[in-house]
């Protein structure tokens, strides 16, 4: 559904009247009374035309939300409620649509919500403008750039918590489609004398008090500060808090803003470090001492805090020291030093700390503008937002004020101008007559002020310049003199007599009649304030601070570009500055916010007429009202005109089709308002009195409720026709269902029984045929089975004849034999190698070969053995057959058996016949030696063993002594019955004697030897073939030997493995012996 367009208007639900353009009768009193009433409903916002006037209500009220941003966006200034967001749309949009620059100027007196709104507009044109990553953070760096500002230039004063203490203007640009680029930030004249004074009740920026709350201890002893605000002469103490302001959670706000602006850590460190040094300045104090001369020299009391100001900023503590202390003034080639007095010093005191914090602001101002600059150089639209201080009327005024409240005036001049400007141009351009009205035009003011030659300003110039003494005396003196004719200033000394018994002019003033109202200006310290002096010495002194920031603050101090010309006067900087503004500003579309305060005391709901009826009169809201109204009070474009009022008449009612003008004019002839009370312009009606509208207002009205009667009486009319219809078409469509339901249900029953009765005879038919079918499938299956019995006995009769008896047994011999030679050929080809151990023999090819397979394996291997064997020497052969005599005896029965079997037996292993030690043992022995070796007989006592030389010959065993060869016995081979040894891996063995025989006389001997295997073996063949008797060789872990008389038992044991394969014997008793073999 398309969304329903309400029109509504300013004009709908209005409280008094929104634009005060209407107001019947016009008189201060309805005026006041108008916005009291307002106010009391919180309206804070009414219109005089298109100029918006908000009265502050000192609280939130919801009407800045999204969804009021929604409802303003896009729609007409006057279709809704006044708002300061229909302004803002408004110019926004002429910016946008019309390619026009636009500037909101924002006045009225200090407290009375001039920053708030500034802040409205600006957020209000952020949320309606383009969106995008880029476009955003546009957007919020300028956003964020407000409370970055507002730390180093608002104050606490008594008016307001958060009073700007500078004149702002911002500059937003936006590129062809109304994004926004970027912007540029003009400061005005920021209240310098704040830093080290403040009136009563009142704080210093509040900057100061952010640093010593937020900052963490660590940032404090960085910057040489204490949290204590009492230990800073600067601040004043009585109201250091204020309600309602988190001064530390504001610190975080204001880096945090510092950083999005785009400030690196460096440059916030060292913007704080000044703000640091300002605040240590104030505490610098100097005593006076007496010199020779008579003259009174100041000394610095507590050299402590200069020292550390010093390290803070990098500044040579005796440079610095000596500016504190001296004046150099230059003149023509020519330096004079004269000492400062404790005055001069303290003032010189403060005069650096103004410079230094006003010169830091402008710092931070150029910072933030070097951070919001547009980046491209495509053609800008711009937008200016002016927050400027309003007209302060104090009981003390001072140059501060002659300088606000003049800025003021040309404010004030530029409103007169442009409103009546653009008010006349709308009746030339609307081709509307013009008679020209009287009000009050405040150039005059202006010109008493600015003039070149005899202004104030210009007076005041002057007067610093001259030689000789200067004092404000003087220069009031002048004043009386130059100004004294004119109509707006005032004064008890000047020449006209008028004054002369006004008590109320103090001598040492004077007094000029603003636009606003008369102020009184106290004359004390013009002189000095418009000097803004800075000695030299100082200057220079923070020119050669070590800290870059504060070196470049003072460019003057560098005495390669000494310029001996004074500097341009505090006046005439602000002069010049105001006249760029105005120009500016004259260039844009001007769009006002002319803010009031309701009362003194920041509260909320009190809305005190006296002060609310100053505000109105020196804001010249009446006259601002009068002039819109001088010529037509209304004004209204024909389409929406006509749109609102068409109902009025019958030939516009309901559709109007020529031209909106025309039906306009058919409009005002049918209702006779009188000719003289409206005025048709090009594109607007123009009417000339409220009264008219109000009558047409009256009309509508009325109209609206007969045609809302009119209307719910068709509504209703068509409301029960339309359900009439609806219940009857409806019975037609339910009747039409249910008939096709019934008629659908007794089809589909007969449909079912006929299904039924049909598949009955369908199966009774279809049975029926594969009965008779299957007879007859079966009849001739029967007919072929006998027809294949006899063709089959026919043919075998026939052909028996053919075959032959044994024929199968032939051919099964035959494959046999075939397979068998097969096997055989095959075999020839996969004989293996002719070693004799090689186990390779080919897989049999088939089962019934198995057994033949085998055995041909079994023959082949005793052949080739017997190949190998065949090649064998006489030698090799006795070799053989003595390894084969070894394996026959100890195979499977003695451990040490299979480590012998790769030993060559050598037999005789000691030369004998080569050692010339055994000669005599060789020409003893007569027979051909078998062995001769090394053995350890074992005492048959103890169990000790000792060497001996054992030798076998052909019929006798003989053993030697080691070293002296001399033989120890001889037993003939036939005295030895039989040999001993262990199932082990030992060496040990028993040679049995037979009893009786004369060696058998000490016993059987026990040796052992690592040849045990090849001992015995030839030890056995030698007895076989010498006594053709076996040798008995008995292999047992347990036997008796025959020690002379006993039978003693050699028992073998596990023994441990400390003397390696040795095994050790040990007589236990004269029964036991018991060998310990590994
Ligand atoms: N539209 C508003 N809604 C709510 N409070 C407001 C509004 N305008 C101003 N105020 C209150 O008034 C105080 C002073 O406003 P401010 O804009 O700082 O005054 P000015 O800049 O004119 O001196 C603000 O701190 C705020 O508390
Ligand atoms: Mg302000």
């Amino acid at each position: 559904m398309a969304k329903m367009e309400v029109k509504t208007s300013l004009l709908d639900n209005m409280i008094g009247v929104g634009d005060m353009v209407l107001l019947e009768p016009l008189n201060e009193e309805t005026v006041i009374n108008n916005l009291k009433k307002r106010f009391d409903h919180n309206e804070i916002y009414t219109y005089i035309g298109s100029v918006v006037i908000s009265v502050n209500p000192y609280r939130s009220l919801p009407i800045y939300s999204p969804e009021k941003v929604e409802d303003y966006r896009n729609r007409n200034f006057y279709e809704l409620s006044p708002h300061i967001f229909a302004l803002s749309d408004e110019a926004y949009r002429s910016l946008r649509d019309q390619d026009k620059d636009q500037c909101i100027l924002i006045t009225g007196e200090s407290g009375a919500g001039k920053t708030e709104a500034s802040k409205l507009v600006m957020s209000y044109v952020a949320a309606v403008c383009g969106k995008g990553a880029e476009v955003n953070q546009v957007k919020e760096q300028l956003l964020q750039s407000n409370p970055v500002l507002e730390a180093f230039g608002n104050a606490k004063t008594v008016r307001n918590d958060n009073s700007s203490r500078f004149g702002k203007y911002m500059d937003i640009e936006f590129d062809f489609k109304g994004d926004p680029l970027g912007g540029v930030i003009s400061n005005y004249l920021l209240e310098k004398s704040r830093v080290v004074k403040q009136p009563r009740g009142e704080r210093n920026f509040h900057v100061f008090y952010q640093l010593l709350s937020g900052a963490s201890e660590e940032l404090l002893n960085k910057l040489k500060l204490e949290r204590d605000f009492s230990r800073y002469n600067y601040l004043s103490l009585d109201s250091a808090k204020v309600n309602g302001v988190d001064d530390a959670a504001n610190f975080r706000t204001v880096r945090n803003a510092m950083q999005i602006v785009g400030f690196m850590d460096h440059e916030v460190e060292s913007v704080l470090e000044v703000v640091a040094a300002v605040l240590k300045l104030g505490n610098i104090e100097f005593k006076p001492e007496s010199r020779v001369n008579g003259l009174d020299e100041s000394k610095i009391k507590d050299k402590n805090e200069l020292k550390e100001i010093c390290e803070l900023t990098g500044i040579d503590q005796s440079v610095l020291e000596r500016a504190f202390s001296f004046r150099t003034v230059e003149a023509k080639q020519e330096k004079v030093s004269t000492t400062l007095n404790v005055a001069q010093a303290y003032y010189a005191r403060d005069a650096l700390a103004k410079n230094l914090y006003s010169r830091l602001f402008s710092w931070l101002v150029n910072r933030i503008n070097e951070s919001i600059k547009a980046q491209t150089k495509v053609r800008k639209k711009v937008m200016g937002v002016l927050d400027i201080y309003g007209f302060e009327i104090f009981e003390d005024n001072s140059f501060e004020q002659f300088i606000i409240n003049y800025c003021n005036e040309k404010l004030q001049q530029i409103f007169i101008e442009l409103t009546l400007k653009e008010e006349q141009e709308e009746y030339i351009r609307e081709d509307i007559e013009w008679t020209h009205i009287e009000y009050f035009n405040n150039a005059i003011i202006c010109d008493l002020i600015e003039n070149n030659t005899n202004g104030i300003l210009a007076m005041l110039d002057e007067e610093c310049l001259r030689p000789g003494t200067v004092t404000d005396e003087t220069f009031l003196e002048k004043l009386n003199q130059v100004c004294a004719t004119h109509q707006h200033f005032e004064s008890r000394m000047s020449k006209c007599s008028r004054f002369l018994n006004d008590t109320s002019l103090p001598h040492s003033c004077f007094r000029i009649q603003h636009y606003a109202g008369k102020v009184l200006y106290q004359v004390e310290g013009f002189v000095d304030k418009n000097n803004d002096l800075l000695y030299r010495d100082l200057s220079q002194a923070m020119w050669k601070a070590g800290h870059a920031l504060i070196k470049s603050l003072f460019p003057e101090g560098n005495p390669a570009k000494i310029n001996l010309k004074r500097p341009p006067t505090a006046g005439s900087q602000f002069k010049a500055s105001v006249a760029t503004l105005m120009k500016n500003l004259q260039t844009k579309n001007p769009n006002y916010i002319r803010c009031i305060k309701p009362n003194d005391k920041k509260a909320a709901h009190i809305f005190n007429e006296g002060l609310v009826c100053h505000q109105v009169r020196y804001l010249g809201l009446l006259e601002n009202v009068r002039v819109r109204r001088a010529g037509y009070a209304f004004r209204q474009a024909y389409e929406p005109c006509l749109e609102r009022y068409k109902m009025l008449c019958k030939q516009t009612w309901p559709h109007w089709k020529g031209p909106a003008r025309a039906g306009v004019e058919v409009l005002f002839n049918e209702l006779e308002i009188p000719v003289e009370e409206y005025s048709f312009g090009r594109s607007k009606i123009f009417i000339r009195n409220p009264r008219t509208l109000f009558k047409l207002e009256d009309l509508r009205k009325q109209r609206l409720e007969d045609l809302a009667t009119l209307i719910q009486k068709i509504y209703r009319g068509w409301k029960c026709r339309t359900h009439f219809l609806l219940m009857r078409k409806s019975q037609i469509v339910i009747a039409a269902w249910y008939r096709r339901y019934a008629q659908q249900k007794r089809y589909q029953q007969i449909k079912s029984s006929t299904l039924v009765i049909q598949s009955y005879i369908r199966g009774w038919k279809a049975r029926k045929i594969l009965r008779e079918l299957k007879h007859q499938k079966r009849c001739e299956e029967a007919a072929t089975t006998i027809a294949a019995y006899w063709h089959g006995t026919q043919v075998r009769r026939e052909y028996r004849k053919f075959f032959r008896a044994n024929a199968g047994k032939k051919i099964y011999e035959f494959t046999l034999q075939r397979i068998v030679q097969n096997y055989f050929l095959e075999m020839k080809n996969k004989v293996p190698s002719l070693s004799p151990i090689d186990k390779n023999w080919p897989s049999r090819p088939y089962l019934f070969l198995d057994s033949a397979h085998k055995e041909l394996k079994r023959i082949f291997h005793l052949w080739r053995c017997k190949k190998y064997r065949d090649q064998f020497t006489d030698q090799q052969k006795l070799i053989y057959e003595e390894k084969l005599e070894a394996s026959e005896l100890f195979k499977d029965k003695k451990a040490l058996y299979p480590s012998s079997v790769g030993q060559p037996f050598q037999g005789p292993y000691l030369e004998i016949n080569k050692n010339p030690k055994y000669k005599k043992l060789k020409d003893a022995i007569e027979e051909k030696i078998i062995i001769a070796e090394v053995v350890n007989k074992i005492n048959r006592a103890n169990g000790k063993s000792t060497s001996r030389i054992f030798l076998l010959t052909n019929n006798n065993l003989l053993l030697a002594d080691q070293k002296s060869g001399q033989i120890k016995s001889e037993v003939p081979l036939v005295d030895v019955t039989k040999v001993s040894m262990s199932s082990q891996n030992d060496g040990f063995f028993a040679v049995h004697l037979k009893e009786g025989s004369e060696a058998a006389s000490k016993g059987d001997f026990l040796f052992s030897s690592d040849h045990l295997i090849e001992m015995a073996t030839k030890l056995y063949r030698t007895t076989l073939s010498q006594t053709k008797q076996k040798l008995n060789i008995e292999i047992s872990d347990e036997f008796l030997v025959q020690f002379r008389q006993d039978k003693v038992c050699v028992k073998f044991i596990q023994g441990n493995q400390k003397n390696g394969s040795v095994p050790t014997c040990k007589r236990k008793n004269n029964r036991l012996l018991e060998v310990a073999v590994p």
